[in-house]
């Protein structure tokens, strides 16, 4: 059903999201999710783009959770702009963005949180961020339970959080379609990211060693390489080459359990995340399946 006419709607309550969802659902209207933590770019802009394309109302949520930070990372310094993520949600069609406080969120005393207690979440970021899938799983559990959309929208460049989700919708039932979406660049390659904005000048050239590397792993799989040592070692080799990076990881991994493996195959995830200067930056490919 069109929607162009009606103003954006800006909601900081769960109690005013819940009575909007109610009243599109009244009228036999989809609802599409978008969690995001604001500083929106190009990358969110697809999210957005897509689930407009497939329901009839989009609830964008603008919020930094905290407890998907560990202390000493970015929390308080993690970039914000309201005024401008809500122009650009305007632009692109979104009909209501959540936008709540932090005690709107999580009472005082909330001791609750959604963990999924396989290997999985502990495997690539999860070894040097080993609360922050848990945080993940929780706020997207609550922005499921209070929005309550047909489908939500996450983006591939969060590979291991996509796949995270996905299992955790799996295993809790939550009959939401999660819609996974393509990396977006920029012209010269390097992934669309909030935290791009961390970069100087001198590591913004630095960083785009990550998607050099994205293209040499593609590259050698292309050409037939299918040893995911061969293949992560050539790129580190590349990324250790650039005095600014800093390797974090660069691993191959089965796309759904994020378990390591030997053999590239169409379903395997190639990551990394490399540290330009202070800032962690992630980039990835999937194995395609016309891979030979
Ligand atoms: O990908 C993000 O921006 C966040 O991890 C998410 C999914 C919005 C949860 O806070």
């Amino acid at each position: 059903m069109e929607n162009e006419t009606a103003p954006m709607i800006i909601a900081t309550t769960i109690a005013q999201v819940r009575t909007q969802v109610d009243a599109w659902k009244k009228e036999g209207l989809t609802v599409g999710l978008v969690p995001t933590m604001g500083y929106l770019h190009e990358g969110h802009a697809s999210l957005v783009d897509r689930a407009v394309s497939q329901c009839d109302r989009v609830v964008v949520s603008v919020f930094v959770n905290p407890t998907q930070f560990a202390p000493g990372e970015d929390l308080e310094s993690y970039p914000r702009d309201f005024d401008r993520d809500c122009a650009l949600l305007r632009q692109h069609g979104c009909s209501l963005v959540f936008h709540p406080e932090v005690s709107e969120m999580y009472a005082d005393d909330a001791a609750t949180y959604v963990e999924i207690l396989s290997e999985m979440p502990r495997q690539l970021c999860g070894k040097t961020r080993p609360i922050h899938f848990r945080g993940v799983c929780t706020v997207v559990t609550k922005l499921f339970n209070i929005v309550t959309p047909d489908a939500a929208f996450f983006g591939q460049k969060d590979a291991q959080q996509l796949a995270v989700i996905r299992r955790m919708v799996r295993d809790l039932s939550f009959g939401i379609e999660i819609v996974g979406c393509p990396i977006v660049r920029e012209a010269d390659g390097l992934a669309k990211s909030s935290r791009n904005t961390y970069l100087s000048p001198e590591e913004r050239r630095s960083a785009l060693v990550l998607s050099r590397a994205v293209a040499l792993g593609q590259r050698l799989v292309a050409q037939g390489e299918r040893s995911a040592a061969r293949v992560t070692a050539a790129m580190s080799q590349l990324i250790s080459a650039e005095p600014l990076a800093r390797i974090d990881y660069v691993s191959a991994v089965d796309g759904e359990s994020m378990l390591p493996v030997e053999q590239l195959a169409p379903g395997v995830l190639v990551a990394m995340a490399v540290y330009i200067g202070k800032t962690r930056l992630i980039d990835n490919f999937m194995v395609e399946e016309s891979a030979p």
